[in-house]
């Protein structure tokens, strides 16, 4: 397996045409209990995965109010304050019940409140990138959005962004804030935001694919992506990631994991070069699904 590490070789993009980070990034919804619910089963190596990140050099860290809830700022703010160097991009507008249990809360008071109690447990002043987790449907988008832009003119948030939208959602959203980045599900195997990510492409938006490994899918032994591993010395899931990378300018992986030995085999992924031929099967077999 691939376990040359090489964080420059993912090519860097900047955040709002502000903030240059490397584009593989990493995603701490994972350094949590089951279910997203609580602390991690195994503190001691969160922790150590979340240390390992700036030895890395992975300088784009996403996270949200909502995973444990709270636990994941709460440890990155142990272990990285004051994050010299990184941008952490955090989320808010759910809400939890319990292990699994996701809730839409958009009203705009409450995105407000939990911006400013992100902004406390990340000890930041301002918040580098701030998302909104997701549009909720029983809330008008236009005071969802303006919330958003109160955030801004408050100088609580420097970068806004959105999760799980339509163009026509980013469109709407650009009369109120800049829109500095858009997080979808996404990744080779599944490509319902093609149009997004074009729309991102087409106006230097960051693309941020959540699920790069399909959760996990992509990257077991019986992966179909096996045959390409096999021919770079990598493994299924630098292979998914590589194909990310190459996929498009504005795309920015945040694969998600617990485990030191994990981050270091998809960190890893940013130095694989598929050729042309690998790059257009792996496209033709995951259009397929
Ligand atoms: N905006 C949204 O609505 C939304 C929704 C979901 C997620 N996200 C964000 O996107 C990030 C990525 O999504 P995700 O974490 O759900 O899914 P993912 O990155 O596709 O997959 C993560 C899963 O794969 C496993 N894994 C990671 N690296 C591996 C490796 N090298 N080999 C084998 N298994 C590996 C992890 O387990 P181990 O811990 O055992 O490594 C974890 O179970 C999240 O962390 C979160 O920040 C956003």
């Amino acid at each position: 397996m691939n376990i040359e590490t090489d964080i420059t070789a993912s090519g860097t993009f900047r955040i709002g045409g502000d903030i240059r980070i490397h584009r593989l990034g990493f995603g701490a919804m994972r350094i949590t209990g089951p279910g997203i619910w609580g602390a991690p089963a195994d503190q001691a190596e969160a922790l150590r995965t979340l240390r390992r990140l700036p030895e890395l050099g992975v300088d784009f860290i996403d996270t949200a109010d909502s995973y444990g809830p709270d636990v994941s700022e709460l440890l990155i703010h142990e272990v990285l304050h004051p994050y010299d160097g990184l941008l952490v991009a955090t989320k808010g507008g759910l809400n939890r019940g319990g292990p699994d249990q996701w809730g839409i809360d958009g009203r705009p008071e409450r995105l407000v409140e939990q911006a400013l109690r992100s902004r406390d447990k990340l000890g930041v002043e301002t918040i580098a990138l701030w998302q909104l987790h997701r549009v909720d449907p029983t809330v008008p988008r236009d005071e969802q959005f303006a919330a958003v832009r109160q955030l801004f003119d408050e100088g609580v948030i420097r970068h806004a962004g959105l999760s799980e939208v339509s163009v026509d959602d980013i469109e709407q959203a650009r009369r109120f804030f800049p829109v500095a980045t858009v997080q979808n599900r996404y990744n080779l195997t599944d490509r319902a935001s093609e149009d997004v990510l074009a729309y991102c492409e087409a106006h230097a938006i960051g693309f941020i694919p959540w699920y790069p490994l399909g959760a996990g899918d992509l990257a077991r032994s019986d992966s179909p992506l096996q045959a390409v591993a096999r021919r770079h010395g990598a493994s299924p899931g630098q292979i998914a990631l590589a194909w990310l990378l190459r996929r498009s300018p504005v795309m920015l992986p945040i694969p998600g994991t617990s485990k030191v030995a994990h981050l270091e085999q998809n960190v890893a992924a940013a130095a694989i070069a598929l050729s042309d031929e690998d790059y257009a099967s792996l496209d033709a077999m995951g259009s397929r699904g």
